[in-house]
């Protein structure tokens, strides 16, 4: 089992980098039927989403405009914090189009939550969501993604995006902390 220190702690492979990349293969052409071949706004949600962001934008099929919004839950720590803090703000107009908000974790759904609303207030006719991972267990909201490439245990992971204080972002496999 392949294992990697990151600051102070001990973490172990869960999902394989062939594991990851093929569920991202599968993913795109599944999102991309579900919109008809009309693209929604690819909207990645900085940091941890911008690796997921990279392969998907590649896997998708179509030519998909993206744009970022930096939000932070966690802060530093290994909890989701429940608030949300808008570190980096949305530039483009989004009224009357349909968005696609890709995140690397929905964990709590805090974020997309709050996402899901501020995108609606300002407009935009169509919010979804594409979470790599999703960790069922913790979520406290009542709307899921639409579209997720693996449920997982509440447990803390890092790699392919996600940070343990943050570093362990360019693992291109997902890890979990070493019980
Ligand atoms: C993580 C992750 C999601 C959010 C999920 O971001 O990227 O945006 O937390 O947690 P929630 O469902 O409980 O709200 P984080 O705040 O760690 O910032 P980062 O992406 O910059 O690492």
């Amino acid at each position: 089992m392949k294992e990697v220190k990151i600051h102070d702690k001990i973490f172990v492979e869960h999902l394989s980098r062939e594991v990851v990349q093929a569920r991202v293969a599968g993913l795109g052409p599944e999102i991309a039927a579900n919109y008809g071949g009309q693209p929604p706004l690819v909207l990645s949600v900085l940091n941890g989403a911008f690796i997921f962001t990279a392969d998907l934008m590649r896997t998708l099929g179509m030519d998909a405009e993206v744009a970022f919004i930096r939000v932070s839950s966690y802060g530093g720590g290994m909890t989701s914090s429940g608030k949300v803090r808008q570190l980096l703000g949305l530039d483009i107009p989004v009224a009357g189009r349909k968005v696609l908000i890709v995140e690397d974790i929905v964990d709590t759904g805090h974020t997309v939550h709050w996402l899901r609303q501020e995108l609606s207030a300002q407009g935009a006719a169509e919010v979804k969501v594409a979470a790599l991972l999703f960790k069922k267990e913790a979520f406290q909201h009542d709307q899921e993604p639409e579209f997720t490439g693996f449920v997982i245990p509440n447990e803390f992971v890092v790699g392919y995006g996600l940070d343990y204080n943050q570093l362990g972002r360019g693992l291109d496999a997902i890890y979990k902390l070493k019980g």
